[in-house]
């Protein structure tokens, strides 16, 4: 649940009358240390202590796995909870009652309104699948090998032709057009007025969240139509980046076994609970989100990605593992053959084949290896330097530096070159700016150091010295800064001027959030003294390496056309189109 059911009153008065000290003094010893305390991180193995709490300022945060927020966050992380229970806990120890103003309950209560339209929806669609409708759904299920127990436990329905069905029973319950439009469950006609159903004549998937309550549909063709699944769009009870489909049928399984296998599609998903594997979840065609990391994590810390074989599979698994690795978890890339995806390969060798390739996954630094050298023959020596230098491209964009140093002993090993030539070859890249060697562009967000320790600058001088803020704010925008979280964290401080750190939390995502925090307690990167000379430098940079700013908002505004209209093909064209563009901006081109 949203932090959002919460007004920022209530938060504030659970976060002055909770001490997060004694707090986390339950799971770690902390000792002062100047303003702060400091202790072993309780959220991973460590030696030496990184761990740091503000006590003034009600935050966390850990130097050597990232993990920060504020006693919400910390009870979430210890307890296994949603941020609601959390929230519900604290307030019960503080003694603080959860009541909610006029406006909360307002909120509330239209996303409650959205999520009983979205549950008699569901009826409706279940109803159809059941009853005589449904025989065309029921036989395509059966073809695909869908047997009844999983159909029943995911929910499945079926969205009759036509193009009122659902509007006119959940009409004649009392649904009002305006509310189903609000779920996305209906879409008002082009010029005249009324509205029309979404889903037609398509199998349904209900989309839940970690409560088993419905948020969202996807339903996928019969046929060979197009687009092949259509999505709810995004609503007051649904956001696609912040929750995993199948993950309330799976949560049992992820805890029971300790690994959760994340796929691409729905149907991926279905089988693979079908065939015994119950703790796989899907990410639904898209890369992971740093929110959906972090959702997993509360489960486990093993991950194994098994996607498709294909250029996109490939791509997002790359970016999962990036994602892991700096979330401090163990993930692996399972390998399926070209042109199969789990689904196909359960039905067509088996279960037990499907463990094998699960359990000979993949850990990140091999898999990259192993794609390197697709690239890159090692048997001749311009394939095998060229493919050492793409893995030191890797190393470097590993955060702990143990594991860096792990990764280069093994490369090192493997191709038989010193370990000295290897950090020789990385501190005269370093030197250079940037990688270098022919993957150099791809490189992620560590790609532009100039551009990312410009933002990063200028958001902890914002961040610390509140003043500051405006002044920036009059030479850049939001969209000056080119990393997702950097934006979003700007636009938060830039619209508000004399927030305290709480505050301006409010509204971050996760990432932003983390962001946050870490710059909070981060001491400034430049001394005092060279403060001015390079906050005005860093604007300098920025101004003169803007994003393609005006190209990303006419991407954006067609992205939402095609969003309202309903065209996936389109849609998903305009956001490869927009991804590229940020990664030019990234670059600073
Ligand atoms: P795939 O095209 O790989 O489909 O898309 P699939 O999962 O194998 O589906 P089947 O087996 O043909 O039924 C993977 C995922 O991408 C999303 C869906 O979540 C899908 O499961 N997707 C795909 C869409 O949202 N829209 C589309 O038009 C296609
Ligand atoms: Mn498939």
């Amino acid at each position: 649940m949203s932090r959002g059911f919460l007004t920022p009153e209530v938060k504030e008065e659970i976060r002055r009358r909770t001490d997060l000290v004694a707090l986390v003094g339950a799971h770690a010893a902390l000792k002062r240390s100047g303003r702060y305390y400091k202790g072993l991180c309780p959220f991973h193995q460590e030696k030496t202590p990184s761990f740091h709490v503000d006590a003034e300022r009600g935050l966390f945060h850990c130097f050597g796995c990232g993990a920060g927020g504020d006693v919400f966050d910390f009870v979430m992380r210890t307890a296994n909870l949603t941020f609601a229970e959390a929230a519900h806990e604290l307030a019960r120890r503080a003694g603080v009652v959860i009541d909610t103003s006029p406006e909360a309950a307002q909120r509330a209560s239209e996303r409650q309104q959205l999520l009983r339209a979205l549950d008699a929806a569901h009826d409706y669609f279940r109803t159809a699948l059941a009853g005589p409708r449904g025989k065309r759904a029921r036989d395509y299920l059966a073809r695909r090998g869908v047997n009844e127990t999983v159909a029943a436990r995911f929910g499945l329905g079926y969205a009759p032709p036509g193009w009122d069905g659902l509007l006119g029973a959940l009409g004649g319950r009392g649904y009002a057009p305006a509310v189903l439009e609000a779920a996305g469950l209906v879409a008002a006609r082009q010029g005249g007025d009324g509205y029309f159903d979404m889903f037609r004549d398509r199998l349904i998937f209900p989309i839940m969240d970690l409560q088993e309550r419905v948020v969202a549909f996807g339903g996928r063709a019969l046929d060979d139509s197009e687009p092949k699944y259509l999505n709810s769009r995004e609503s007051a009870a649904f956001s696609k980046g912040r929750l995993l489909y199948a993950l309330a049928q799976a949560r049992e399984a992820v805890r029971e076994r300790g690994q959760v296998l994340v796929v691409e599609g729905y149907m991926d998903a279905l089988t693979c609970h079908q065939f015994g594997f119950q703790n796989a979840v899907a990410s639904l065609g898209t890369a992971l989100t740093p929110e959906q990391v972090a959702l997993l994590r509360r489960f486990t810390s093993d991950v194994v990605f098994v996607y498709d074989a294909d250029q996109a599979g490939q791509a997002a698994a790359e970016r999962g593992l990036q994602l892991c690795e700096e979330a401090e978890m163990v993930a692996r890339v399972a390998a399926l053959p070209p042109g199969e995806d789990p689904d196909a390969f359960l039905r067509k060798h088996g279960a037990e084949a499907f463990s094998r390739m699960v359990a000979t996954a993949l850990p990140m630094f091999e898999y990259r290896l192993q794609v390197a050298a697709e690239r890159h023959d090692p048997a001749g020596r311009e394939g095998r330097i060229a493919l050492i230098d793409e893995m030191l491209t890797v190393i470097q964009s590993v955060a702990n530096p143990v594991r860096a140093a792990e990764y280069l002993r093994t490369l090192a090993g493997r191709f038989g070159v010193p370990e000295d030539a290897l950090r020789q070859r990385l501190r005269s890249r370093k030197r250079a700016g940037r990688p270098t060697g022919p993957q150099a562009g791809t490189a992620g967000p560590r790609g532009d150091r100039a551009r990312e320790e410009a933002e990063r600058l200028l958001l902890h001088l914002m961040v610390q010295e509140p003043p500051r803020r405006a002044e920036i704010a009059a030479n850049l925008r939001p969209e000056s800064f080119a990393l997702p979280a950097h934006q979003a964290l700007a636009a938060a401080l830039f619209a508000a001027p004399r927030a305290g750190v709480h505050e301006i939390r409010e509204g971050l995502d996760d990432a932003a959030a983390a962001l946050l925090a870490r710059l909070a307690f981060e001491p400034p990167p430049v001394t005092a003294r060279d403060k001015e000379r390079a906050a005005a430098e860093a604007v300098r940079y920025l101004v003169h390496h803007e994003p393609a700013a005006a190209e990303r908002e006419r991407v954006w505004a067609a992205i939402q056309a095609a969003q309202a209209s309903g065209d996936e093909a389109e849609l998903r064209r305009l956001q490869a189109a927009y991804a590229g563009l940020i990664v030019a901006g990234k670059r600073g081109r």
